[in-house]
């Protein structure tokens, strides 16, 4: 039984400033993941319409989560980085897609109630159509591993359901052709012409929450800056963030269960042992006793040495945006090759005459 080759695709909107959440919840696992696997990492601008379609600054985001992907450790030449809008296969899969995926599954996707808000019918059709365009990024490339947070979940599960009624609904197509690849069911083998992806949620990467409320995710969106360390920010503004980061007046537990309804605590830590790529009975076992006092400059060091490097490389790289343009454009050559022979197939799989 041949089976898909693994191949590992992201997406990351440009869209605000990147955080320590980005890069500890994705960036820092695409960097690790492209040692063992081919991976693509995509900034996926046409995905940044849906909210909002007038973007003042969208080549400066672009630019921007480029140059963090770089600068975190992520090889372009290895591996595929290129920005959405390179490749008009995507939306072309997407239209596709669209009429693979039924309404029913559409007003079950989570997502879009959130971000719809209570003024649904002002929404664009591209925030509801939004998992489907994702589902075509992802299989475009015949994709099987979806490194992502525990929010977009429901969004692969639906790009799995697009796999399966498309592999379904063209089987006699597909079959006769001998495009598909076999791939187990269940129990049962399918010869099918895209993969199930699987997403790829855990590792050590924490839920990073506000410095200034530890019972809500760091985020873009938040009104104070103070509340996130953004991955442009310098030496200063961290040393500051993580000075004023709310706490509680305890000395910090020995033990994990002692983090128990201490967010704020339990996020600091959380974003200590991500930092040093230890687990958090370890950090306790070394500061566990401490007060905050202690344990503060210990985290403003850390983050420092870790973010500082990054930071650096990131404002050289944005000094030169021909250069990061060259490389989105090499980047989306390649992988317009790939995705125009999954088009040339999916338009004989359906029929149409080229
Ligand atoms: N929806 C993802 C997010 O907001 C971004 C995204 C778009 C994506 N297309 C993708 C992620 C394909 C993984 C694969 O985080």
């Amino acid at each position: 039984m041949t089976e898909f080759k693994p191949l590992v695709f992201s997406g990351v909107q440009p869209t605000g400033n990147l955080h320590l959440g980005n890069y500890l919840g994705a960036i820092r696992k695409f960097v690790a993941l492209q040692e063992n696997n081919d991976c693509i990492y995509c900034v996926v601008d046409m995905h940044a319409l849906t909210a909002q379609l007038v973007h003042e600054d969208m080549a400066t985001q672009i630019r921007s989560i480029t140059a963090a992907f770089l600068a975190a450790g992520i090889d372009p030449e290895k591996h595929i980085v290129f920005n959405q809008s390179q490749v008009p296969q995507h939306a072309e899969l997407a239209w596709i897609f669209n009429c693979v995926a039924r309404i029913g599954w559409m007003n079950r996707m989570t997502q879009f109630k959130d971000k719809a808000g209570k003024d649904r019918e002002q929404a664009s059709l591209g925030l509801y159509a939004y998992p489907s365009l994702m589902a075509a990024d992802i299989l475009v490339y015949r994709a099987t591993h979806v490194p992502v947070g525990d929010d977009q979940k429901q969004h692969l599960e639906l790009a799995r359901d697009i796999a399966m009624k498309f592999n379904m609904d063209f089987h006699d197509k597909i079959v006769p052709t001998g495009l598909g690849i076999d791939i187990k069911v269940g129990e049962e083998p399918v010869h099918a012409y895209f993969p199930m992806v699987e997403p790829l949620i855990d590792g050590p990467a924490p839920r990073v929450m506000s410095l200034k409320d530890g019972t809500k995710k760091m985020s873009k969106s938040d009104p104070s800056d103070l509340s996130r360390i953004n991955l442009m920010d310098d030496q200063e503004a961290i040393s500051k963030k993580i000075r004023k980061a709310k706490t509680d007046p305890d000395a910090l537990p020995s033990e994990t269960e002692g983090l128990k309804g201490r967010p704020e605590a339990d996020n600091l830590v959380g974003i200590f042992a991500a930092l040093a790529d230890k687990s958090k009975a370890d950090v306790l076992s070394e500061f566990g006793g401490q007060q905050f006092s202690v344990f503060k400059p210990a985290l403003i060091d850390l983050a420092v040495d870790v973010l500082a490097p990054i930071n650096a490389e990131m404002r050289r790289l944005m000094e030169d945006p021909g250069h990061i343009d060259a490389v989105l454009r090499d980047g989306g050559e390649r992988a317009r090759t790939r995705a125009e022979k999954t088009m040339n197939e999916v338009r004989d799989i359906i029929g149409f005459v080229r």
